[in-house]
């Protein structure tokens, strides 16, 4: 905790809780949340102390800013307990940079350090029964920001809530990724907002994916918005293509999230000795070297789903299935990585707090 806090986090705790009714085996992704939630409101310049209280729905006006304009911001992180009963955050530094570059770009106030980063321990701590032990156990933290502002003049909101929801996780895909490659649709642009972690990079998602789901693919690998012929993001991660025996990634920036799991990868991966290079991969490259047997491996990286390996793709109708691996790269970093967040290996980089 803070040696001179300057906010005081004011505790309402349930009177019972609901960890009894949940199944942990069987977890469909965020969709359960433990007792508690935090919150913490802006408003005359300032923010205000932080309130935990039982996790439940809360009242709004019809006209708050964020179900107008989509003013709205979020983060995921993960909390994992091991085999000693110690609780550990995965880099919670980079979410919190994240979380107030977001900020910044959808002209909201930033939240401040204390705020976000006590309350977060803090509201871990009082729900902590809900953080398993065992790989492939996680708790998915949500910190978000919403405009509360009332008035639907399409301007920055005055007024905001920052929260903390926590939802006890466990995969987010189930059964096997195959993506399409889009052709007309992008996820972002550049001046656009691609970069923050906007609601709004993400229902703009929903309807092409949709129609990826219609035709038997679970997702959709974004090409960029000018002319569709680089490779950015997968779905809601971003994405790796192991070609021959080297890793390839998009650079991170205007229209590609800077993702903490990308960047850990790219770490790991360098400490190992895996070659790796940061450059767009062109559509047509892929497509080569799925003919030529050159193209390993795709997987998706984030934090939600760690790394999902993506069996196949589809391009202007075509079908490519990737060939079977016996050791894939993709299962041998998120081996290692998974191992550093529960503390089955010694973290040397320093991730874990
Ligand atoms: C995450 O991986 O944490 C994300 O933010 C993706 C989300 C849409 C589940």
């Amino acid at each position: 905790m803070s040696e001179n806090p300057t906010y005081t986090i004011k505790v309402n705790k349930a009177e019972t809780s609901k960890i009894g009714s949940v199944n942990f085996d069987d977890l469909p992704f965020g969709s359960i949340f433990t007792d508690h939630m935090l919150y913490s409101d802006y408003k005359d310049g300032a923010w205000g102390d932080p309130v935990i209280e039982p996790y439940a729905p809360m009242p709004m006006d019809p006209s708050s800013r964020v179900f107008h304009y989509g003013q709205a911001i979020f983060e995921g992180m993960k909390a994992y307990r091991d085999e000693n009963d110690e609780i550990w955050l995965f880099r919670p530094d980079q979410n919190f940079d994240r979380f107030n570059k977001s900020a910044t770009r959808l002209a909201m106030p930033e939240v401040p350090e204390e705020i976000f980063m006590e309350g977060l321990k803090h509201l871990i701590n009082i729900d902590k029964e809900w953080v398993k032990k065992g790989k492939g156990n996680s708790l998915y933290l949500r910190p978000f920001m919403i405009a509360t502002g009332h008035g639907v003049i399409a301007a920055p909101s005055a007024q905001y809530r920052f929260m903390i929801i926590l939802s006890p996780a466990r995969s987010y895909y189930q059964g096997e990724v195959k993506v399409l490659i889009a052709e007309h649709y992008s996820r972002a642009a550049n001046g656009g907002i691609g970069a923050a972690k906007a609601a709004g990079n993400y229902s703009a998602q929903f309807y092409p994916t949709r129609l990826a789901n219609e035709k038997g693919f679970q997702q959709v690998i974004w090409t960029d918005d000018a002319t569709h012929t680089k490779l950015e993001e997968a779905g809601t991660m971003n994405v790796f293509f192991k070609i021959n025996d080297t890793l390839y990634t998009a650079p991170a920036g205007e229209r590609i999230l800077d993702g903490v799991t990308r960047k850990s990868i790219l770490e790991l991966a360098e400490r190992e000795n895996i070659k790796v290079e940061v450059r767009s991969v062109l559509v047509e490259e892929l497509i080569n070297a799925a003919k030529d047997g050159s193209l390993k491996e795709i997987f998706g990286a984030g934090t939600a789903a760690v790394i999902n390996p993506i069996v196949g793709f589809s391009y202007q109708d075509t079908y490519y299935e990737l060939p079977k691996q016996d050791n894939p790269i993709s299962l041998q970093i998120k081996d290692k990585l998974t191992n550093i967040q529960h503390k089955l290996a010694e973290d040397t980089f320093g991730w874990t707090v």
